[in-house]
């Protein structure tokens, strides 16, 4: 074999079946292949597992979508290539022309966008209700058949709650899915609901340091099987060494998820009792309007802390740029604490009252509480609530 053919076949390295790598490899290859067409032949028809090319299915990214579905307590699970893949892959895999889904002001904006605009494109419509209406929703699942209800809980960013409970089982009653975008709640809570499908954002708390996006659909094994080819063909699938880190991320995630709660709740403590804060979004809170419902349905309430300023826009510049170990920048539940200020909130698509029911004011802060010493997260923040102040 000359040297440039030697290159691209590689001496083979065998790993005994009696001998266990305590991390899994990286399957870092686009394809597999078999020991003769026969088999290969077998495996396209289904009849024997197997693996052929990496944007179907691959080794590393297959025990990630098992260890996720085991997480959320489902069968089986789709990663993509980020939480607004898993959701544009789900919402184009599960409707058709002349169906109505149902959704929320309350919901991130890019999944409100990919409902109403991209959807909407091929005569999908829509009805956008509160997600704290609930008599609306069983209205709107009374008015047409509706394909699916999609909600969050907590909401981006004011931590508003479903009632889990009640539209699952308005939705299921009416013949709708219902799907959760669970990604604030995260991996270990909500599994005991009837919800249909959860997706979730990856790049928050799963892989938690901030360094890899991804996302992931998880629900009942015949759902997921379902969806599969077409999500194939859309083509977002997660990178195998994105899966990689996250099954790496995974590891901590139970005691960063805890972590980061407790010091949340701490600085939710603080900000309710200061001067210059108008309202804490916090369903840890006892204050917080929906914390018995939050309370039934979570046993952590997460990182992201919200609060308004009673100062509004320029007290949320100045305590924005006052802060020194929250970077100003979008996302959460990662590692380092987090600031977005509502100059990079809220939507221009909403009239006026749907910017009401969002409940965003010109004056409300997102907070994600990461791993910092929660001692030294309380100095800063109160440094730079004084600085709102002066
Ligand atoms: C609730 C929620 N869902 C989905 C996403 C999208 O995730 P990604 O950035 O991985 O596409 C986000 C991102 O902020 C989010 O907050």
């Amino acid at each position: 074999m000359k040297k440039p053919t030697r290159v691209n076949h590689p001496p083979a390295v065998d790993v005994q079946a009696d001998n266990h790598p305590l991390v899994a490899p990286i399957y870092q290859t686009v394809k597999f292949e078999f020991d003769s067409l026969a088999e290969t032949e077998r495996f396209l028809r289904g009849e024997r597992p197997g693996f052929f090319y990496s944007r179907a299915s691959n080794p590393t990214t297959r025990q990630l979508e098992l260890l996720l579905a085991e997480l959320q307590g489902r069968d089986d699970c789709l990663v993509t290539a980020s939480g607004v893949g898993a959701i544009s892959q789900t919402l184009l895999a599960l409707t058709k022309q002349g169906d109505h889904v149902i959704c929320f002001v309350e919901t991130y904006n890019p999944t409100r966008y990919l409902i109403r605009r991209l959807l909407g494109r091929f005569g999908v419509t829509h009805t956008m209700l509160s997600i704290e209406d609930v008599a609306g929703v069983e209205r709107a699942l009374a008015a047409q058949p509706v394909r699916l209800v999609f909600f969050e809980s907590p909401t981006n960013p004011v931590t508003k709650i479903a009632d889990i409970e009640a539209l699952t089982r308005l939705a299921r009653a009416a013949g709708a899915l219902s799907i959760m975008d669970n990604t604030f709640a995260g991996l270990h809570q909500h599994g005991g609901y009837e919800v249909d499908l959860f997706v979730h954002s990856l790049t928050k708390y799963a892989s938690g340091t901030g360094d890899v996006m991804g996302g992931a659909v998880i629900g009942r094994a015949e759902l997921i099987r379902g969806m599969r080819s077409d999500f194939s063909a859309l083509g977002g699938m997660l990178d195998p060494h994105a899966a990689f880190l996250i099954l790496r991320g995974l590891k901590t995630y139970f005691v960063r998820y805890r972590a980061q709660s407790a010091s949340a709740a701490r600085v939710a403590a603080l900000l309710a009792s200061h001067p210059a804060v108008a309202r804490v979004h916090y369903p840890g809170l006892q204050s917080h309007p929906q914390h018995a419902l939050a309370a039934r349905q979570m046993q952590d309430f997460g990182s992201v802390v919200s609060f308004d300023l009673a100062g509004g826009s320029a007290a949320a510049r100045r305590f924005a740029d006052a802060l020194e170990l929250f970077a100003l920048t979008a996302s959460l539940g990662s590692t380092e604490s987090l600031v977005v200020t509502p100059q990079l909130m809220g939507s221009r698509e909403l009239n006026a009252e749907q910017q009401r029911i969002s409940a965003i004011t010109d004056g409300t802060i997102r907070l994600s509480i990461g791993l910092e010493d929660p001692e030294d997260l309380l100095t800063d923040l109160t440094r730079a609530l004084s600085a709102v102040g002066s």
